[in-house]
């Protein structure tokens, strides 16, 4: 198997703040809460806790529900991914990773682009945050290129060298340098990324796809079983799931498929 990475998870118990560890070879799901509001979000990680650990809140549940989003989801007895793709100058991302630091969250997105001084910034705040809150330095993660964008589509902005592997690989060398724990890729450079920066650079993959399943806006996809193969560590689904007429029907049928892998 190429690439496989050394995956593992953290779920918090959510009782008197107790946090708990568990560790796998399989990766982990985590579900993309992208609904309308609050009380959808919480019906859906409500619905999927007992198969899926890890849930991501993104900018549009946390622009219409605020912080209060992550202490619910926490409740429930699973991780949170703050996926805010902070991306500023070093002294406004370094605020923002501490402050989401305090609230308790185990994982958080910052742009990779947005360069090694900013991603250093970022890695001290987080640590200072996590110190503040009493609790873990949440998995700082760097988004390399999105993976809705195709190779034309970045053309068409700037001029790109290389192919998109290999500007994926040279954030994710300058995520690394600049001490984050892993970035956001897909699955087509996943093998490469752990390949270069070892087992422990921990890969995130959006864009995931059960077979025949439709892309909608994603370009660089491909299916869990082939994310596995590839070593990421984390899956991110959120369509696929979110979208089905049951969840947790889609979620279990996702699992059988890793346990296959
Ligand atoms: O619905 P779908 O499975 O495409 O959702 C993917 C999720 O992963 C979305 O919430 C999107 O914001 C996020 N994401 C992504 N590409 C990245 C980083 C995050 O699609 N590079």
């Amino acid at each position: 198997m190429t690439g496989r990475g050394g995956c593992h998870y953290i779920i918090s118990s959510g009782r008197k703040g107790r946090q708990m560890e568990t560790r796998t070879d399989k990766p982990v799901i985590i579900v993309a809460l992208d609904v309308e509001d609050g009380a959808a979000a919480l019906d859906l990680a409500g619905s999927l806790v007992g198969k899926v650990p890890f849930f991501k809140v993104g900018s549009r549940l946390f622009t219409a529900e605020g912080p209060g989003m992550i202490g619910r989801i926490k409740k429930l007895g699973a991780s949170v991914f703050l996926d805010l793709k902070y991306h500023d100058i070093p002294a406004t991302v370094a605020g923002s990773v501490r402050a989401a630091a305090g609230l308790g969250i185990d994982m958080l997105t910052l742009h990779t682009m947005g360069g090694v001084e900013m991603m250093r910034a970022a890695a001290g705040a987080a640590l200072e945050g996590a110190e503040m809150f009493g609790g873990r330095r949440p998995l700082l993660v760097g988004v390399t290129v999105l993976t809705s964008m195709s190779r034309e589509d970045l053309s068409a902005i700037a001029p790109v060298g290389g192919s998109v592997r290999d500007l994926v690989l040279k954030l994710a060398g300058r995520a690394r340098e600049a001490g984050l724990d892993g970035v956001v890729a897909s699955v087509e450079e996943a093998a490469a990324i752990k390949e270069r920066f070892g087992r422990d650079f921990i890969v995130v993959t959006p864009g995931i796809r059960p077979a025949g399943g439709e892309k909608g806006d994603q370009k660089r996809v491909a299916t869990p079983a082939q994310a596995a193969e590839a070593g990421s560590d984390y899956l991110v689904i959120g369509r696929p799931i979110i979208k089905a007429s049951s969840p947790p029907e889609a979620a279990a049928a996702i699992l059988k498929e890793l346990e296959q892998v």
